[in-house]
């Protein structure tokens, strides 16, 4: 709890959460769970996720609210916040803690729960943290370079020699969805496949990582990674020398890290 608010209170430090902007989950462990049962309650009322989740059946999510405040977690977490329970089908949820003045979970609980679904699988149980945020530095860069991961991926890489190592497998892209449905979780969660950084053009951000500290380490990275991205472009459009192909291979051999070739295209 106190690493989830600190994370929430980080975020809205960067700036990255106006208003009720953002939401973030973590998949508790089954240790948490028992040591805090007697708080939960059992008398929630189930309800639609409105997408399919088998995979997290009867797991325990903290999850933020929709409508609340990234920095107003700090103030009131019981308020801004809530445990969920996802039931025997996978297709429903009940809140057993928190929102005590009303509300629900986030309206991107299908992407944040599909997400989750997906990284399970692929991290071998490794991932907790689902965050998703709105820098304005990589939302910036979504209207003005194509809308395609070889791209996204190559240019972030190329702004800090550490990018590859902090996000080898690259990021995705989804161009622009209506937010907060099932058809928007099912087009990150393919991307969540392949990466652990998946952008909405023209909105924002979603990562995956195992604790607090590496999701939004992921996050900080790549948005000031778009940051130097925007100064440079603001400053001349075209880069008078930049990080190459062949840095790149270089960088992959002594840092142990694999780059896909798919994102180490001649220019
Ligand atoms: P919520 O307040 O429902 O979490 O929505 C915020 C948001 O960023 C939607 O994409
Ligand atoms: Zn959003």
């Amino acid at each position: 709890m106190k690493g989830f608010i600190r994370m929430a209170n980080d975020g809205w430090e960067q700036g990255w959460h106006e208003r009720n902007g953002g939401n973030l989950s973590y998949r508790m462990k089954k240790e948490e769970v028992e040591a805090v049962r007697e708080e939960l309650r059992t008398d929630g009322e189930w309800k639609e996720i409105g997408t399919s989740v088998p995979k997290l059946a009867g797991e325990y999510f903290l999850v933020t609210g929709s409508g609340k405040y990234f920095r107003n977690v700090i103030l009131a977490p019981e308020d801004s916040l809530a445990v969920i329970e996802v039931d025997e089908t996978g297709e429903r949820y009940r809140i057993c803690w928190g929102l005590v003045n009303g509300g629900r979970p986030t309206s991107e609980l299908p992407s944040h729960l599909m997400n989750h679904e997906v990284k399970v699988i692929a991290s071998g149980g490794r991932h907790r943290v689902i965050y998703h945020a709105h820098p304005a530095n990589v939302i910036a860069l979504t209207f003005v370079l194509p809308l395609k991961d070889e791209v996204f991926t190559r240019e972030l890489w190329e702004m800090a020699t550490e990018c590859p190592v902090v996000f080898p497998d690259g990021v995705g892209v989804v161009g622009w969805m209506v937010p907060g449905g099932r058809d928007i979780a099912v087009a990150t969660s393919e991307l969540m496949k392949q990466y652990d950084v998946a952008i909405w053009a023209h909105h924002g951000m979603f990562c995956s990582g195992e604790d607090f500290d590496l999701t939004f380490g992921l996050m900080h990275t790549v948005e000031k990674a778009a940051e130097i991205l925007v100064k440079v472009l603001s400053i001349r459009p075209d880069k008078l020398q930049t990080i190459t192909a062949q840095n790149f291979r270089d960088l992959a051999v002594d840092f142990k890290v694999s780059l896909p070739e798919k994102f180490l295209y001649e220019k």
